[in-house]
């Protein structure tokens, strides 16, 4: 089929790429030209397992990249991948980009050779469907509107993409269009539906509601784990240890439940809250209340993670050497977006500590981001002699680092797991000073 992909970001650039992937001629579509440009030669824009080769394989051969809108008019299918940010001030999202790219569709789609489908992946508040599908109707030409969320997690994008856990249809309630549209969206995905993918068909608010509801699953079952965590710190508990033991419960499953500095990124904080204002919005803001105290747990981790700092110096922090190693949200992206690592660096910052910061992977776009921020290459550098050492990014490398060796390049040997991820009885036997998050204080 010919496709076009509205938004060549996270979502749009690896949804452009996996298309491709599954034999679909695409084009992408985006205004940033600098990333078009990266994109348009093969280049992935920001870091993603599995793109660059994807780009590699398929860009000149079936996929093509544009800020040239009239190049999209051939498509059978356009999907909108643009972003949904939190709007400035507001809890709310900010639906800008989703209004320009109808705008872009209506005004460059040819549908003289017949229906054309559009079909909406960005997050978005519930019933935004409706007033997009009226807009499509008024404007005369042949399309049909459906939503199709995204449920794709940055560092296996595009694993989920072309190989995810479940494809959601929401469909126009008209019973022929809905027909229609489905067999579009099913020519699509003939591959990963032939593999076997689960098909929920719902209608729209439900496939609106769908992506919503799981990512505020998510953000509860992590604010739960971590709300436990204050309460081990309190009582001499250990979170990991029960964390694992819940776990095992079926029911209750051991994903998500890692506690530390809490969540971040482009996805959770702002759906949450968008979520919120929504409901607000439809009158029904009681129901979605404890989403307040998820997002109010979640951002006190950001306050304990600084607290335990000035703990292992001993309260002041001003001139002390803080070596921070994982500064993006999670590891496998180089996404900064609200990440609670970049949180806790500027608050320890803010209040004069030196702070030196190590990421396998943001290191550029911190540089170019903060100039004011010492961003060495190498995490040896960054912690040597320093005061306190904060795992705050679970990135691979650091769960190999030797305490042993480690301990000879530091100044005091305190080590802040912001994740939970190291062994406390290994560093403690080594000789350092264990901080973890909700690991109570005989854990070792
Ligand atoms: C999230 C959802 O997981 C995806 O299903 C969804 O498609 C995506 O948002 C989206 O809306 O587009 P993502 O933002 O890539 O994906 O990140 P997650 O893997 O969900 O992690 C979010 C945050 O939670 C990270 O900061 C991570 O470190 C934190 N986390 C995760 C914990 O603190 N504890 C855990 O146990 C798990």
């Amino acid at each position: 089929m010919r496709i076009s992909v509205i938004g060549c970001g996270y979502l749009g650039a690896v949804h452009a790429a996996c298309m491709a992937e599954l034999g679909h001629e695409v084009v992408g579509l985006d205004v940033d030209e600098a990333k078009i440009e990266k994109l348009s030669k093969g280049i992935a824009p920001f870091h993603e397992d599995g793109l660059p080769e994807l780009l590699e394989k398929h860009v000149g051969n079936g996929l093509e990249f544009t800020t040239d809108p009239s190049k999209i008019a051939d498509a059978e299918i356009h999907f909108i991948g643009v972003g949904t940010p939190q709007r400035q001030g507001h809890i709310a999202a900010d639906l800008t980009y989703v209004d320009q790219a109808i705008a872009t569709i209506i005004e460059h789609a040819d549908t003289s050779n017949g229906t054309v489908l559009v079909a909406g992946k960005s997050t978005v508040p519930v019933g935004t469907s409706e007033g997009l599908a009226k807009r499509l109707q008024d404007s005369g030409k042949d399309f049909l509107l459906v939503w199709n969320p995204e449920f794709l997690r940055e560092g296996y994008a595009v694993k989920d993409t072309l190989t995810p856990d479940r494809i959601v249809y929401g469909l126009p309630d008209d019973q022929a269009q809905g027909e229609k549209a489905k067999a579009m969206l099913d020519e699509c995905y003939a591959k990963p539906l032939a593999d076997g993918t689960p098909l929920v068909v719902a209608n729209y608010p439900t496939a609106e509601l769908v992506k919503v509801a799981a990512n505020s699953f998510l953000a509860t079952k992590i604010s739960f784990i971590n709300a436990m965590a204050e309460l081990c710190d309190a009582t001499g508990g250990d979170v990991t240890r029960l964390a694992e033991a819940i776990g095992h419960d079926e029911r209750i499953g051991s994903k998500f439940l890692q506690a530390g500095i809490g969540f971040g990124g482009g996805c959770l904080p702002k759906d949450i809250r968008a979520f919120m204002a929504r409901a607000g919005e439809l009158g029904v803001g009681d129901a979605l209340g404890f989403l307040r105290e998820v997002d109010g747990i979640n951002l006190r981790r950001r306050d304990a993670a600084v607290e335990l700092a000035e703990e292992a110096v001993h309260e002041r922090l001003v001139g002390k050497k803080i070596a921070v190693l994982g500064i993006t949200f999670k590891p496998e992206t180089d996404d900064l977006r609200d990440s609670p690592a970049l949180d806790i660096a500027t608050r320890l910052w803010s209040r004069g500590a030196e702070l030196r910061i190590y990421d396998p992977a943001a290191g550029p776009e911190l540089r170019a981001r903060r100039p004011d921020l010492t961003v060495p290459d190498t995490a040896e550098e960054a912690v040597k002699d320093a005061d306190v050492v904060m795992l705050l990014t679970p990135w691979k490398e650091f769960l190999a680092l030797d305490p042993k060796e480690l301990i000879e390049q530091v100044g005091t040997p305190n080590i802040i797991d912001g994740r939970n991820v190291l062994d406390p009885k290994a560093w403690a036997d080594a000789g350092w000073n264990y901080y973890g998050m909700g690991r109570g204080v005989s854990a070792w």
